[in-house]
């Protein structure tokens, strides 16, 4: 199984790529870390807690960074509810998150680890950045970095740039620049793998982790009667499955500022950065196998 560790803004659909990681037979779930983002970053560890205590899992959660490093906080409340993860009434007897923040565990579980690890980011990447800058001796105990945010084409926040992008532009600047492997799961793709009706009608007959998931799913703000986009799930089935996504390696720069303030701008033609490369972004999915995937996912945590 693949060794990752989610950085994550649960949220209805990072609650669903957490339940997969948590679950999923070819994934080896090692920590959860938490950034405001969706929701404050209050809400998003207690949402990781509620997800690990419904699945009896003792991954830990660690809570990270408040507020993005330079840009006010805006959250997406009016798309994943005032808690982040409506709908459903969760267990209240939840564990504690671990005692430190999400930038001190990152650390500690990346150098404490056999082998280089992925790092799964779903939220904005304030906590990565601030990781990047405070400990650097983690860059080469990182594999790769598959990380949902970003668009090639139009944004979902801006006509420019897409939610996590937007939220901290500065972090992200930050991370395309470590020299790091990263695969960017945009808009691109996401925007094309919707949940279909059919899936959405098929999820709660597959037992307690479909009920769940069609309760969150219900109360999402996002999609149209077409279907719900399931943005964060897509760096999972990237990682399992990259031969349903078409790909192309080139150089994604971040605006930090302006009107485009958060866009992903990538080099398409190679002529800004000279043919160099800093990320291999997502540029076309098989949506029908990613519906496939989805379901049989769900469906065999039961
Ligand atoms: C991203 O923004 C968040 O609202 C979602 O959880 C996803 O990570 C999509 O733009
Ligand atoms: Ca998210």
């Amino acid at each position: 199984p693949t060794k990752l560790i989610m950085d994550t803004d649960p949220g209805i659909d990072d609650a669903a790529a957490i339940t997969i990681a948590l679950n999923h037979p070819d994934f080896d779930l090692q920590l959860i870390t938490t950034v405001a983002g969706n929701v404050t970053v209050d809400k998003t560890t207690l949402n990781a807690l509620k997800l690990t205590r419904f699945f009896n899992r003792n991954v830990p959660v660690a809570g990270g960074a408040a507020q993005p490093l330079i840009k006010p906080f805006e959250d997406a409340a009016r798309i994943h509810g005032e808690s982040g993860m409506p709908g459903y009434d969760f267990p209240t007897d939840l564990a504690d998150p671990l005692p430190i923040t999400a930038v001190e565990a990152l650390r500690d579980q990346i150098m404490a680890a056999d082998q280089p690890i992925t790092l799964v980011p779903t939220g904005a990447y304030t906590n990565i950045a601030l990781l990047f800058k405070t400990y650097p001796e983690v860059l080469p105990h990182i594999k790769e970095i598959v990380a949902m945010g970003g668009a090639l084409g139009k944004g979902n926040m801006t006509s420019a740039a897409e939610f996590n992008v937007f939220t901290d532009p500065h972090a992200a600047a930050i991370m395309y620049a470590a020299g790091i492997p990263i695969t960017m799961v945009g808009l691109d793709v996401t925007m094309k793998a919707l949940l279909t009706p059919a899936t959405m009608q098929t999820l709660p007959t597959l037992g307690r982790a479909g009920e769940m998931l069609h309760a969150l799913f219900t109360h999402y703000g996002d999609g149209d009667k077409t279907g719900i986009p399931m943005h964060d799930v897509n760096t999972l089935f990237y990682l399992l499955h990259p031969e349903a996504f078409t790909t192309q390696a080139m150089w994604i720069d971040v605006q930090t500022d302006g009107p485009a303030i958060g866009e992903t701008v990538g080099d398409i033609r190679g002529a800004y950065h000279n043919g160099q490369t800093n990320a291999n972004v997502c540029v076309d999915i098989d949506a029908r196998a990613f519906n496939d995937w989805f379901l049989a996912a769900v469906k065999a945590i039961g």
